[in-house]
């Protein structure tokens, strides 16, 4: 029977640690040595991991990888990766590869908005509540200058307030929609706190509106806060070359390129494979904003929705054959920040900006989405050649093989034996034993 705790996160971090050692491991060390076996030795370093969150008890480790060969726009890219799938890093230095022999990833920006929303209640008639609008609009907008003063000098700021009927989806439901743009920040506490100003505003004003009060319906905040749909804040990243340059081992780039676009249609017309199509553009996105400390759970959201937009779930990428030439593309929403958040606080979100020659928003935007785009190429390219599991599987190997604590000499056997014979999780237990008993 387990006790509820009151005023943990009061507790120091080695009392957080007895409570839980006593309450979930029956008082058992080994917990707590795991957990202090990944403390930074550097105090002030782990005091600033400590600070990022509440109740911070240990540092959970993930690999930062790089994939190197990446020219983008004509500048040679090395993309820091963060992730713990094995076989994402080598798919997309292999891509990376491919198509530096090409000419290339190019990368164009699309728009930059991003846009939230003072989500309320009115249950009256709607002229008056856009007569109140349009009057009280300018007091909106002025009641955030503070607010704006430095983004504005840089050049953002609010650049909208509509009034929104949204009725129709349900019933007394409108909102003020705001569009904004942040520059190099992602935004989401400046956004954000205009968002709860201009309610705050919003709402004084409809006390003093006197057809509201003679009806007695009043507009009523529900909520303020920022989309992380973004359709106008996109980037599009895309290859191409001549049919016949694609030619993979003993496969003509013809039927290479006929085979890639299928499998891309097969991504647009079924939603499951276009989930599973997704995910590993995800692959490929994630990690760069993982490791360049920007919020992947916004992203996700953002880019899946995307992906429904017109109704049903489909690919992110597309490709096509026209005149011998093959265009394999993406267009993705994604609100990024290089400034702001965790940009400036951990060390390796730095070191990834510079290995990334410092980018302001908009190219990081390019970076990532090529990112997205050519892991999506190393998939399709080794699930339409020789299937993903050859590649996969050996990327796992030394997974499997750090489970089941095999000495460097027994991996140098294993990584020998599996160039020619196909990985599994059994086999290589089999293997290994076999190789223990032999001593
Ligand atoms: C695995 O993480 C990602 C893939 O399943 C993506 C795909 O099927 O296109 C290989």
């Amino acid at each position: 029977m387990k006790n509820p705790v009151s005023g943990f996160s009061k507790l120091t971090k080695t009392e957080k640690i007895n409570w839980l050692t006593t309450n979930y491991f029956e008082g058992n060390i080994s917990a707590k040595n795991t957990l202090e076996q990944y403390w930074n030795t550097n105090l002030s370093l782990q005091k600033l991991h400590d600070d990022f969150i509440e109740n911070t008890i240990s540092n959970y480790y993930l690999p930062l990888g790089v994939a190197p060969n990446f020219l983008i726009n004509d500048t040679l890219y090395t993309i820091p990766m963060v992730i713990e799938e094995s076989s994402v890093v080598a798919a997309a230095s292999n891509a990376a590869k491919f198509w530096l022999e090409k000419g290339g990833f190019k990368a164009e920006i699309i728009s930059t908005t991003k846009n939230g929303q003072v989500h309320f209640n009115y249950f009256g008639n709607f002229n008056d509540l856009q007569t109140f609008f349009n009057e009280t609009k300018p007091a909106l907008i002025s009641g955030i200058e503070t607010l704006q003063t430095n983004m504005k000098k840089r050049g953002g700021g609010l650049i909208d307030i509509t009034l929104v009927d949204s009725t129709k989806k349900l019933e007394g439901y409108y909102q003020l929609h705001c569009t904004f743009e942040t520059l190099d920040a992602m935004g989401a506490n400046f956004i954000n706190s205009c968002l709860e100003t201009i309610a705050t505003i919003f709402e004084s004003k409809t006390q003093e509106y006197t057809p509201f009060k003679i009806s007695e319906k009043t507009p009523e905040i529900v909520m303020s806060i920022l989309s992380n749909f973004v359709p106008e804040c996109t980037v599009k990243a895309s290859v191409s070359c001549p049919v016949e340059s694609l030619t993979v081992g003993k496969i003509s780039g013809q039927v290479f390129a006929e085979k890639l676009t299928r499998a891309v249609a097969i991504a647009k017309a079924e939603p499951r494979r276009a989930v599973t199509h997704n995910k590993g553009i995800m692959n490929g996105v994630d990690a760069v904003i993982l490791a360049t400390g920007n919020d992947f759970r916004a992203v996700e959201a953002g880019v899946h929705a995307f992906a429904a937009k017109n109704g049903n779930y489909s690919s992110l990428t597309h490709a096509a054959i026209e005149n011998g030439i093959f265009t394999f593309w993406i267009e993705l929403p994604l609100a990024l920040g290089t400034v702001g958040g965790l940009t400036s606080l951990h060390p390796l979100v730095k070191f990834a900006f510079d290995l990334l020659q410092k980018p302001n928003a908009k190219e990081l935007m390019k970076i990532v989405a090529v990112a997205g785009l050519a892991q999506n190429f190393a998939a399709l390219k080794s699930l339409v050649t020789t299937g993903i599991q050859k590649g996969h599987m050996k990327m796992h190997l030394m997974n499997i093989l750090n489970g089941l604590n095999a000495t460097s000499t027994e991996k140098e056997q294993a990584i020998e034996h599996y160039k020619t014979n196909p990985v599994s999780h059994s086999n290589v237990v089999t293997f290994i034993s076999n190789l223990r008993d032999i001593k």
